[in-house]
């Protein structure tokens, strides 16, 4: 167990409010702060961030909490090691309590070994490269003349050569003390279904990846010549998640404040760099996923989309378009002219010839506008309404009003139709897709209100006005201490007065912290983050109203109690039932 006190000490030197405005951008609004919220995607801000009590809720997906829910969910980390992260961010160190403590004690070795083991093949695989043999010639002729790159290109990347043996790194391995079974855990070695290991990367030249702390977290590997799998990677293991790591942000993050531009291959990173554009990053042999826009938005303002220049590149670019405006980066796309992909166009035009197709990169709009004209013939009638009915479509998925008339007049200009009818056309379909919206938003809000649905706390439904009435008598003892101390020490309430499970647990983690004297510590450590999001919501309904004395406290008690009727909730066993039950009541 950590020591209470620690995580104490951590919550309150990291405040959440520059905790969270370094992943996310927030915008003050009164005594709190709002912003996009990272978990979900939305074009309208509905995460709130309350800096007096140190917690954040998202309207929109229901999860909130404090400092360590949030890295939590962020980071994708489990308790132990969001406490961690905090507490190297404050710079605290972690104290455990005795008893309990080899679990994450091991955990925590592994990870560092797995790194470690991480590190040691990387060093073996660029040794290889250099080595005094022929394979080795080869690879490095490979890639110093094949690919043009320069011995210092290659050891600023870390670049390396897998021997073409079974089991070459494995032998360096063991002799390092390493396990067969963990170097399969990191995707070094296979097992084969009669139980011998092999190497993983046999006779390929080797790409490091490294994450933003300069870890060595996993590999990908190309064939020298054209044999098939081209590429080979490393797929997930403890240490690496491909779908939250880009190749080379290690360098990348340091030169892309304005601008990042994101690549399909290594190779193209790398030609990129060494050309001195060493803001790209490239996704480790997947599509781009919200994760990965996710973390770019968190080093860059706008990305430049720069795929292959086939069909499938640009299919691919489209939907990196779409991840990357949804978590509010601006975007850009180039197509290199004349060359397969960016690496080819560099090592053949040079980079002054790639300044130039950068500073010709196409906006959103104009990619898509450029997209949408080139399926139609415009001087055909009925293609020009049809490419019209699609401009307009687009053009009212913008956000900004100004942006939205600037590109209807393009539009209008380009097809040869009046401004105010192309804008009528768009105003009808933005006020279309509102109402819709609020349709789902108004249906959506009466089931919840209602507790239809209700996931996280599954009891509501059964019985919503009980349930209602704890989440007031929870929402006080959770902000203010002093009803803490009333209802516990007088014994006002029990955990036998709460219906729902949830509440109840809730109730009881208070109580718990209350006779340990441990009062006020953060309870979010026993519930899920849906969870914590839910009594944050208790809180925050409580802040939000202005009566919350001690006479409002007995109210609510008093409601609680008179609600908790068990005999009418117990009779019934059907939902719809209840249902028609509970709006005759409703009604009455
Ligand atoms: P490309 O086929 O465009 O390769 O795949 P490339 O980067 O241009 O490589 P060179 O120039 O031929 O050496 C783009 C990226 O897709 C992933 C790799 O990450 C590669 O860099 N990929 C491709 C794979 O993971 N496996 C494959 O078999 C092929
Ligand atoms: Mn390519």
């Amino acid at each position: 167990m950590i020591r209470n006190e620690v995580v104490d000490e951590i919550l309150l030197r990291n405040d959440i409010e520059s905790l969270i405005g370094s992943y996310i951008s927030l915008k003050r609004a009164g005594g709190y702060l709002k912003g996009l919220c990272p978990f979900h995607n939305e074009k309208t801000p509905s995460f709130v961030v309350y800096p007096q009590d140190n917690s954040f809720y998202c309207f929109g997906c229901g999860i909130g909490g404090n400092a360590i829910t949030f890295i939590r969910q962020i980071e994708h980390l489990d308790y132990p090691d969001a406490v961690e992260f905090l507490a190297k961010r404050a710079g605290i160190t972690v104290v455990y309590d005795n008893d309990n403590s080899n679990y994450f004690k091991n955990k925590k070795v592994d990870k560092k070994r797995y790194l470690q083991m991480n590190v040691d093949a990387a060093r073996f695989f660029n040794a290889q490269l250099f080595a005094d043999n022929e394979n080795s010639r080869m690879a490095l002729n490979y890639f110093t003349k094949v690919r043009g790159l320069s011995v210092s290109l290659i050891k600023h990347f870390g670049l390396g050569y897998a021997p073409n043996s079974f089991d070459a790194l494995k032998n360096y391995m063991l002799s390092k003390g390493y396990d067969k079974d963990e170097l399969v855990d990191c995707f070094l070695l296979g097992k084969s279904q009669s139980g011998t290991y092999f190497d993983s990367f046999r006779n390929r030249v080797m790409f490091p990846i490294i994450d933003i702390t300069g870890n060595v977290i996993a590999f990908g590997g190309r064939v020298m010549d054209d044999s098939k799998p081209k590429y080979k990677n490393s797929s997930d293991t403890p240490v690496f998640k491909k779908s939250r790591n880009l190749f080379a942000l290690n360098f990348a993050k340091n030169y892309c404040k304005d601008t990042m531009i994101l690549c399909e291959g290594y190779m193209d990173v790398i030609a990129l760099h060494s050309a001195g554009f060493n803001n790209a990053v490239a996704t480790l042999g997947t599509a781009i996923t919200a994760e990965q826009a996710r973390l770019m938005s968190r080093y860059t303002k706008k990305v430049l989309i720069s795929y292959d220049a086939d069909e499938a590149g640009q299919m691919a670019a489209k939907k990196a378009m779409k991840l990357l405006t949804d978590v509010g980066l601006d975007v850009s796309v180039i197509v290199v002219p004349d060359a397969k992909d960016p690496d080819e166009f560099i090592k053949t035009f040079g980079k002054e010839k790639f300044n130039k197709v950068i500073s010709s990169s196409k906006s959103k709009f104009e990619y898509n506008m450029d997209n949408i004209l080139s399926k139609y013939n415009i001087n055909l009638p009925q293609d020009r309404v049809n490419a019209l009915n699609e401009l307009e479509k687009m053009i009212s998925e913008f956000y900004s009003k100004a942006e939205i008339d600037v590109y209807i007049q393009q539009v209008a200009l380009k097809l040869q139709v009046e401004f105010k009818s192309v804008k009528t056309d768009v105003e009808r379909i933005i006020r279309k897709r509102i109402s819709a919206q609020l349709k789902t938003e108004a249906k959506n809000y009466k089931e919840s209100s209602m507790g239809y649905g209700d996931k996280i706390n599954p009891d509501f439904i059964k019985a919503p006005s009980v349930a209602k009435n704890e989440e007031s008598v929870l929402g006080l003892l959770l902000v203010y201490p002093e009803h803490r101390k009333l209802v516990f020490t007088k014994k006002l309430l029990s955990k036998d007065d709460f219906f729902t499970e949830l509440n109840k647990r809730i109730f009881e983690a208070l109580e718990t912290n209350f006779l340990n004297g441990t009062d006020g510590r953060d309870i979010n450590e026993f519930f899920t983050p849906e969870e914590v999001g839910r009594i944050v919501k208790m809180k925050i309904s409580r802040m939000s109203l202005t009566e919350n004395g001690e006479d409002v406290l007995f109210e609510c008690i008093d409601s609680l109690k008179k609600s908790i009727d068990k005999k009418y909730f117990e009779k019934i066993d059907n939902i719809s039932q209840l249902k028609e039950l509970i709006e005759s009541k409703r009604n009455n």
